[in-house]
């Protein structure tokens, strides 16, 4: 995993490895800061008891959960994630769960079967190497009228919790280039009109793009708020490329230059920052 250099984009290098070990590390961090975006994506969902959903990108299962306790036992949720660390975790987290399937694959090209009720995703979608054939396939899995609900950050600049540790990563890391801003990559679908056009490019009609922000805790105190900054996003994908006697330094030098923000977001403070993210709900175009 490299950082990008010279217009390469480390987003199309995977999430396995040291990225999955450190977003599996920090999963219960990594909730609750998520739950609110998360929460708010379901709720637009509205997943019935008894409806087929698949969740892109499931990562550790918090949503594959929340799914399977909706639609409840006459339900079905196909968990899909390509990086086999999250779906191990996934795994546990959902056992005895008879409702749920979790299968390692690749969103953009399994072939699903044509008859469910929802694609939804927590921020999963937004890495794919294809986005037109990423979601020309997630149409294809949904039944007529069925529904897509996804939730994805809107501009870097928007995200104080993303882009304070990475502006402090710069100054040790000037060779490392901002993330990019069209996918593959965290903002991806930061632009609210290029995604719509994309949506309605590839199946889906009653778009409808919701901007939601929600105070977000990075952790109990700076330290735990230090973590979170700069073991995920694009500083975390930076960091790993840090040899590992600098990589020290180099958080110590993004501690002390963002404490006052991530300060900020530690649960003690009452002034929070707050993240940003893009609600976007969308059905399956008939005329498909
Ligand atoms: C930002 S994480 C979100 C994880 C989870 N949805 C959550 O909210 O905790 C993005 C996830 O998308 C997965 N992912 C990236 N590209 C994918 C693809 N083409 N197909 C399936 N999963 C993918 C990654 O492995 C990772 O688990």
């Amino acid at each position: 995993m490299s950082p990008e250099r010279d217009g390469a984009n480390p987003w199309t290098e995977g999430w396995e490895g040291e990225i999955a070990t450190r977003w599996v590390a920090l999963e219960d961090a990594l909730d609750r800061a998520l739950a609110p975006f998360g929460d708010a994506a379901l709720a637009r969902a509205n997943p019935q008891p008894g409806e087929r959903a698949i969740d892109v990108g499931c990562g550790c299962g918090a949503t594959v959960l929340a799914l399977a306790a909706a639609e409840g036992a006459r339900g079905q949720v196909l968990g899909v994630d390509i990086t086999p660390e999250m779906l191990a975790r996934a795994r546990e987290r959902t056992a005895g769960l008879a409702q749920v399937e979790l299968l390692q694959a690749d969103a953009q090209t399994h072939v699903f079967g044509a008859d469910h009720d929802l694609v939804f995703s927590r921020c999963g979608v937004m890495f794919f190497g294809d986005e037109r054939a990423a979601f020309a396939n997630l149409a294809r899995a949904l039944g007529p009228g069925g529904r897509l609900t996804f939730v994805c950050w809107r501009p870097f600049a928007d995200n104080p919790w993303m882009n304070v540790a990475f502006s402090a990563l710069r100054q040790v890391m000037p060779e490392v280039a901002p993330p990019p801003v069209e996918g593959p990559g965290p903002f991806a679908f930061a632009d609210a009109g290029r995604t719509r056009e994309l949506l309605a490019a590839t199946g889906f009609g009653a778009i409808a793009v919701e901007a939601f922000d929600h105070p977000v805790s990075l952790g109990a105190d700076l330290a735990a708020a230090v973590r979170m900054a700069t073991g995920t996003g694009p500083t975390g994908r930076a960091l790993p490329a840090a040899d590992p006697p600098t990589r020290a330094p180099r958080v110590t030098v993004i501690r002390g230059s963002g404490a006052r923000t991530l300060g900020k977001m530690a649960p003690a403070s009452d002034r929070r920052q707050e993240k940003m993210l893009r609600l976007l709900r969308a059905r399956q175009a008939p005329s498909r």
